[in-house]
């Protein structure tokens, strides 16, 4: 690692721009923030010339669809859109140098330039290509706002790109029947003309830039463009017909706007831009790393096609890595925006004020780094109260407080250190160098376990010297172990607050030190110097109950509920029947007489009912649905003529008709008026 930082002078991050069409929540914060936030906080402790770029991507038909569904205008939605998120990052700490906007003066001119600049230098290729066109809206229309019938499951509302009830990604072309989702008319195919990038062209500098000179990116990057790679690459449209976006700025481009892949990464560039008049020197110099921090569906944007174009451009670098995360998934489903299954920041925000490292934390320690990852609320509990409070907390807690005890809150000078101390303080600099070690290889799971080390350490050493015994015998003692305490407390402020900065910095307010630490000061023993005043100081963390986390999955479930809801496909009709066979089956009204349930199963109870024939026993599997006492009493519906059946041993005779929820919760069906016994229905 520090062989390769010696090639750069400055290290340029990014981080990829959200779009401006919905609210932030936690699978973001997981895959790209969490962890550029980390990387760039950490590189700032080691004084380096670092920029963190983000802000918020305004154009494309993720707009379009948005606006369109909540009846405004696209503008409207960025405007919302953009200072929420703004906030929710600022709200937890995620330190950009610039938070800015596509649509932006300044990025308007930078991404029309580079157009240019590839368009003058002929690297595009136009094509004329038939696309379905609306004629009642009068425009050609992206593929999301394309519906018809999916041809793999005849799922009748698949859209132009995919089909989201079997999980295929289609052409517009695939659907069957396909229509406006503006005007609902049908289709025509037009002609359009586009230009192309055609990306064929770069496939060999891409596989030796990617394939042989960057092995180091993570399996799952480079797994995903050797995928790409080994499948050939195809030339990609980078204009649109679409009224919102940057106009193409060529002759005879009337309609047609930049593809949003297209300028959303350039505005990298032209965000830092607005940051820095010296933004040359971070985008036109080799001394300068670019890596971009973003989530695994934008690898191939990231990896293959920006890389193309600015190497087409050829003035600007290309990234030292790509560090992609996969995703984080919700109680095990996936997080979806649509079906509101997620965690928004903005209400985690109400729910949980001052917790936001809380949030940090367990994303890191569970972040989706190699693999997808599961966020549960009782691991975020569990985290925080196992790891937060009783290691880090705990032993943060019992230093600051027998400092102030014993010795009026001033750090004691040490005596003769024993090797205990000695090997106290040498950990110190081992977990550091370790941290650093994962932080610069992109493994920040790892480096947040190593840093928690620390505290792991001081609650050890602590654990063992009991300076609470000690200090009744041999007050001088206690001095040196306090000594060694504050050192690792003071260590824990720098180490950790790339990971959980707001609390970090609650714990420089304790240590009475007004500015952060540099990071490499930690090489040396000494910290804290001997007679240091401390201030007084709090809790650092404090235990989550049950209840909390529990009205967090009460909130869960109520969404769940209500998707099924939204979502319920009642089932095809069955084959038709005769009058004859309908005829046959005797159904009446009943009542239940008597219910328990049947032993050793969970789903059937056994009722004693009287139909008005006679009295008679039938077991029913409604023993998840219905509690034995509610329902003696309960007027029913119930097929009387079944053949009888034996269920674990007792003899049923007959079936009560139950109607089966979205949900799967099973209901009897009452008659609507005070019936006898025995009507039949037909
Ligand atoms: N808005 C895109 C998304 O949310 C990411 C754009 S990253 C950029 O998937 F590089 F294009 F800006
Ligand atoms: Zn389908």
């Amino acid at each position: 690692m520090s062989e390769e930082n010696c090639k750069y002078k400055r290290i340029l991050v990014t981080s990829a721009l959200p779009y401006a069409n919905g609210p932030i929540h936690i699978g973001h914060l997981a895959g790209v923030y969490v962890p550029s936030d980390i990387y760039v906080r950490y590189q700032r402790l080691k004084h380096r010339d670092v920029l963190h770029i983000c802000g918020s991507d305004e154009h494309g038909v993720a707009i379009t669809m948005k606006a369109r569904k909540e009846g405004v205008t696209p503008q409207d939605i960025i405007d919302k859109y953009h200072e929420l998120n703004k906030k929710a990052f600022e709200d937890f700490g995620i330190s950009f140098d610039i938070y800015s906007r596509t649509s932006s003066q300044v990025h308007t001119e930078t991404s029309q330039e580079i157009f240019k600049t590839l368009y003058n230098k002929g690297v595009f290729v136009e094509k004329t290509s038939k696309q379905y066109y609306d004629e009642e809206a009068k425009q050609f229309l992206a593929d999301r706002y394309i519906t018809g019938t999916c041809p793999h499951c005849g799922n009748p509302n698949a859209y132009g790109d995919q089909c989201e009830k079997c999980g295929t990604s289609l052409d517009p072309t695939d659907l069957i029947d396909p229509k406006s989702a503006i005007s609902g008319s049908q289709l025509v195919l037009k002609e359009t003309k586009h230009w192309y990038m055609p990306l064929e062209k770069y496939q060999e500098f891409l596989e030796k830039w990617i394939l042989q000179d960057h092995k180091n990116w993570k399996v799952n990057v480079y797994g995903q463009c050797k995928s790409w790679l080994d499948q050939g690459l195809q030339p990609r449209a980078v204009s649109r017909d679409l009224d919102w976006g940057i106009p193409v700025p060529v002759e005879g481009a009337d309609g047609k706007v930049l593809y949003v892949w297209f300028d959303a990464p350039i505005g990298y560039i032209s965000f830092t831009k607005q940051l820095t008049p010296e933004w040359e020197k971070y985008w036109k110099s080799d001394e300068c790393k670019l890596v971009h921090f973003i989530g695994k569906d934008n690898i191939v944007f990231h990896c293959i096609v920006f890389p193309s174009i600015l190497k087409a451009e050829g003035s600007y670098i290309l990234p030292d890595n790509v560090p992609a995360n996969e995703f984080l998934n919700l109680e095990s489903d996936k997080i979806s925006t649509s079906r509101n299954w997620a965690v928004w920041l903005h209400e985690y925000n109400e729910d949980f004020p001052n917790k936001q490292d809380v949030l940090r934390y367990v994303l890191t320690a569970n972040a989706p780094e190699t693999k997808d990852n599961d966020f549960s609320w009782k691991d975020f509990q569990q985290r925080n109260n196992s790891e937060l409070v009783a290691v880090l907390g705990n032993f943060v807690n019992r230093t600051l407080l027998l400092t102030d005890k014993y010795f009026d809150g001033y750090v004691p000078q040490p005596g003769e250190l024993s090797s205990a101390d000695k090997e106290a303080l040498e950990e110190i600099v081992k977990i550091k160098q370790e941290v650093e070690k994962s932080i610069e290889n992109y493994r920040f799971r790892e480096a947040l376990n190593n840093a928690m080390g620390l505290g792991r350490l001081g609650n050890k050493y602590i654990t063992e010297q009991e300076p609470w015994k000690v200090i009744k015998t041999d007050k001088e003692r206690v001095k040196t172990i306090l000594y060694v305490n504050l050192q690792i407390t003071a260590a824990i402020s720098t180490v950790l607050e790339p990971f959980i900065p707001f609390s970090m910095k609650k714990l420089r307010e304790f240590l009475n030190l007004d500015n952060l630490i540099d990071w490499d000061t930690i090489s040396s023993a000494e910290i804290l110097k001997p007679q240091h005043k401390l201030n007084k100081s709090s809790l650092l963390f404090e235990p989550i109950t049950d209840e909390i986390v529990q009205a967090q999955i009460d909130k869960l479930n109520r969404t769940k509920v209500e998707n099924q809801k939204k979502e319920f496909q009642p089932k095809a009709q069955k084959t038709l029947i005769s009058f004859d066979d309908f005829q046959k089956c005797d159904i009446r009204t009943a009542t239940i007489l008597e219910a328990e349930k049947v032993a050793k199963t969970n789903k059937l109870l056994k009722l004693t009912v009287d139909t008005g024939i006679d009295k008679r026993t039938l077991v029913s599997g409604i023993a998840e649905h219905y509690d034995p006492k509610d329902i003696v009493g309960r007027k029913i519906l119930m097929i009387v003529n079944l053949e009888p059946r034996k269920i674990k041993g007792i003899e049923s005779k007959g079936m009560i008709l139950c109607a089966e929820g979205s949900d799967g919760s099973l209901h009897f069906l009452n008659p609507d008026s005070e019936l006898e016994n025995g009507c039949q229905i037909g």
